[in-house]
């Protein structure tokens, strides 16, 4: 927002967060992210505070925090948004806006639309965020589309102005705007997220059936991808989707929907979740199987633990759930990624991590690929002959099978022959 110029005051409960940021450091890893922060910094027009006082005089108040799945339940954990409003609220002025950006399930701004309203004479709107990790600047700066759900009559006209206004320069670049209520803005994304799920799960139950007919399923994924109708993007079979976003998006879709009585309508997505969960199974059977069953004590190099490339997230990634599988057998697992190591460790301390992903490998009985990143995607098996084996399990089909089996390595991927 700044680096769009305005002038802009982040604020968070969380003061280790908020002191790495006024240095103009991001606390987590984002391409592009450091760059645009220091110089945001520098212009003056961004500054970050603990404090909600310095909400005062804003014109946009956007809510940003996180809504989790409740612990041992589907539906999402609403605890951080109720408490941001409720806190937000005695700071704000008549004719602000509160525009909600966090995901939440349908019905929510009606909701809290009510307690701004009786609490305040601020607007409250909901703006839901389509942005992708590792392309979250560009996707900020230049999205896709923009969605503004807002009231009826006066109040949903003035929402949408001081939006336009936020969004000028997106604006003037012809993206596309759809300006509806409440409901339709919340399941927009909601339905974002569970169509994407659905397309990367309809992939990988494929690969399932290529898997005990010998077909291949990345020709496949190219053939139906011509289909101008289907696309060939989000149809890349492997260790299935994890992160902070499609799982809990899922889960907490089909919650609402039950609490609705439609629960039928979505259940699918319940196969959804089941059939991305089996791929994880399928990896730490891959490995099983190519050492004849005997995992204990063998020594498994695992290149990833990030949920996916340009990213230090492991929210729920298969990476590292196949990392903490394998040593859960017995293996001696050591894994390597270029920048979710930390991040890993301090969830899993009892895994060995490498920096360097050539010294993962080295000694390794196996070999297997579970993030994409470039350096893994260019991975030969001469960067990789200190290996002790010459098994390497592509859990994301990113490297060229043919090189591999031609270097006398055994080459397992998902749904391919
Ligand atoms: C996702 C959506 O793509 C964004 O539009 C949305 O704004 C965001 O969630 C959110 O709700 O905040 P993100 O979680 O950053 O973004 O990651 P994706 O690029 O969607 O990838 C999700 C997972 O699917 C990753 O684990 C990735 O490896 C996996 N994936 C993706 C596949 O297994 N196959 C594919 O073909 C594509």
């Amino acid at each position: 927002m700044a680096e769009l110029g305005h002038e802009v005051v982040g604020i968070d409960v969380d003061a280790a967060k908020i002191a790495l940021l006024s240095e103009g450091r991001a606390p987590f890893y984002e391409p592009g992210l450091p760059e645009i922060l220091t110089s945001a910094i520098a212009s003056g027009r961004l500054r970050f505070s603990t404090e909600l006082a310095d909400a005062r005089g804003a014109a946009v108040h956007f809510v940003a925090v996180g809504t989790p799945q409740r612990r041992g339940e589907n539906a999402a954990d609403l605890t951080y948004v109720d408490a941001a409003i409720a806190a937000l609220i005695p700071h704000l002025s008549d004719g602000d806006l509160v525009a909600g950006k966090s995901t939440v399930p349908v019905g929510t701004a009606a909701r809290l639309s009510e307690l701004v309203a009786a609490g305040s004479g601020a607007i409250l709107a909901w703006n839901p965020e389509f942005l992708r990790e590792g392309f979250a600047v560009k996707d900020t700066i230049s999205p896709d589309r923009l969605v503004y759900g807002v009231p009826a009559g006066e109040a949903g006209i003035r929402a949408k102005e001081l939006l336009d206004e936020v969004y000028a320069s997106a604006l003037l670049n012809d993206t596309p705007v759809v300006v509806t209520d409440y409901a339709t803005a919340e399941l927009v994304k909601a339905s974002a997220n569970a169509f994407l799920a659905t397309k990367i799960s309809f992939i990988n139950a494929m690969a399932e059936i290529a898997e005990v007919t010998g077909a291949d399923v990345t020709q496949l994924a190219d053939a139906i991808g011509f289909d101008a109708r289907i696309g060939r993007r989000f149809l890349n079979a492997g260790v299935g989707f994890g992160g902070g976003c499609l799982p809990k998006d899922i889960r907490a879709f089909i919650a609402r929907a039950e609490e609705l009585g439609r629960g039928e309508s979505v259940a699918f997505l319940k196969e959804v979740d089941g059939i991305n969960l089996r791929r994880r199974d399928r990896v730490v059977d891959l490995v099983v199987d190519s050492l004849g069953g005997e995992v204990y004590q063998k020594r498994i190099a695992v290149l990833g633990l990030a949920f996916k490339p340009d990213s230090d997230d492991v929210r729920d990634s298969p990476a590292l759930d196949v990392a903490v599988r394998l040593h859960g057998l017995g293996a001696q697992v050591v894994a390597s990624d270029p920048q979710a190591i930390e991040n890993s460790r301090s969830l899993h301390p009892q895994l060995t991590f490498a920096e360097d992903h050539l010294a993962a490998i080295e000694g390794a009985d196996v070999v297997v690929i579970v993030t994409e990143w470039k350096q893994f995607r260019e991975l030969t098996p001469e960067l990789a002959a200190a290996a002790k084996g010459r098994v390497l399990i592509d859990g994301r089909n990113c490297v060229d099978a043919v090189a591999w089996r031609a270097a006398g390595w055994t080459y397992r991927g998902l749904g391919r022959p």
